[in-house]
């Protein structure tokens, strides 16, 4: 189920020209099934009127402490009870003061000193004002005081200036509120993956690979990352975007894939091997582009190794995750990788149900037994399967 729906979330808007992102940002979250009510300043509003929110978010916009259309007239307080969180997008320095000391002096304010609910700010003001030791004061305060500061980015500003202070886009600060509101059951951990397909080439231009598009392994990626966990992933050569808070290693060869690897798993926690490695490459790597009549008929391969068996067998493995993608005898071929090459955990999928498209229909294998999920899309799926892992490591430690 969408991790939006059924949720509620208080939106604040205060006066810069970032205001047009919050209202993006608020049709996001409509879009994706929550619930928001928006809470405007007098000065956010010279720059969105309240009708342009109200009519995104299909809820009354609030503006002032003395709004009497909330029956006991206690719009500052019960704003944000049963609220998942209250987010200001944009926060200007001048809000950022006032809340750093408490002030109480109009509606937004208030209700941030009022919360019983997660407080985040995404600051918006030009570079200066930024860097000013001010503001910088005010934002560790802010942050020792348990408020979460969601940017600045960096950047062209309004003010024709370049420099820190520009808010993060809407589908930035859409992704960092999905993050925030996962329970994190991967806190303190720590894990690598691989993804996507590997290209060994056999001449400048033409190569071995697969139809793996990456997909899985970066919504797994992802999910561990908005489970809490310290997340590297080498990845093949895909055109997908990095998960936020994700370190990204981009590789081409199964031979590059295991290099990077190793290179990365000391202190590791978990291993999750989502890549379709190919399991051979081209014995000779031709240095110029072979010319048609001179193709080979038939082609010398070597194998590749086995990142995975290898990670596994390791005396300082981590707690090792494999995929196996079958066209046919899913159950069979899965538990046997599973036992082969002695993995805490094997997702298994049929190849025609999850190559290359945006959903899964996989079945996890471990020691007791096999665990059927149902078909979704691949981050619902990848949230299921970040369930799974944390509950088999908290039995580990147990
Ligand atoms: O990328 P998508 O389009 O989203 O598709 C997702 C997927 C179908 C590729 C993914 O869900 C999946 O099943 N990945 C594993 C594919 C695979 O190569 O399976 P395998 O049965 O050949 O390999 C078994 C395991 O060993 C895998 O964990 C694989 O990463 C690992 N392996 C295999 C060969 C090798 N040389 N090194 C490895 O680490």
């Amino acid at each position: 189920m969408n991790a939006f729906h059924g949720k509620r979330f208080v939106l604040g808007v205060t006066g810069g020209v970032a205001a047009y992102k919050a209202a993006e940002l608020a049709r996001l979250l409509v879009k994706a099934g929550a619930e928001v009510d928006v809470v405007l300043t007098a000065a956010g509003s010279r720059f969105v009127g309240a009708v342009t929110f109200q009519a995104l978010t299909g809820r009354p916009v609030w503006q002032s402490l003395w709004d009497e259309r909330m029956d006991n007239g206690m719009a500052h307080i019960d704003l944000t009870r049963g609220a998942a969180a209250l987010l200001v997008a944009p926060a200007t320095a001048d809000f950022l003061a006032k809340l750093t000391h408490g002030f109480a002096d109009d509606l937004l304010t208030t209700l941030c000193l009022a919360r019983d609910c997660p407080l985040l700010v995404a600051p918006a003001m030009n570079r200066q004002m930024w860097e000013n030791p001010a503001t910088q004061r005010n934002v560790e305060q802010l942050s020792a005081d348990g408020v979460i500061i969601l940017g600045p980015a960096e950047g062209d500003q309004a003010c024709g200036e370049t420099g820190a202070g520009r808010m993060f886009e809407a589908a930035e600060l859409f992704d960092d509120l999905h993050a925030f509101i996962q329970p994190k059951l991967l806190a303190g951990k720590r894990v690598l993956l691989t993804a996507g397909p590997t290209f060994e080439p056999l001449d400048p231009v033409r190569g071995l690979t697969n139809s793996s598009s990456g997909k899985m392994g970066f919504a797994l990626a992802r999910a561990c990352a908005e489970a809490g966990a310290e997340v590297t992933l080498v990845a093949g050569p895909v055109a997908l975007a990095t998960p936020r808070g994700v370190t990204r290693l981009d590789v081409q060869t199964a031979l590059q894939m295991r290099e990077e690897v190793l290179q990365n798993l000391s202190g590791q926690d978990v291993f999750i091997a989502v890549a379709a490695v190919a399991d051979y490459r081209p014995r000779q790597l031709e240095e110029h582009k072979i010319k048609k009549k001179t193709v080979p008929r038939t082609l010398g391969l070597e194998p590749n190794p086995d990142i995975l068996a290898e990670v596994a067998t390791r005396a300082d493995a981590p707690f090792c995750v494999g995929f196996a993608a079958e066209s046919h005898d899913l159950e069979k071929y899965a538990e046997a990788k599973r036992a082969g090459k002695k993995l805490g955990l094997v997702v298994g999928n049929l190849i025609q149900d999850g190559l290359g498209c945006d959903t899964n229909r996989v079945i996890l294998f471990d020691a007791e037994g096999a665990h059927p999920l149902l078909l979704a899309d691949k981050a619902t799926v990848a949230g299921r399967i970040v369930s799974h892992l944390a509950n088999l490591l908290e039995k580990l430690h147990a």
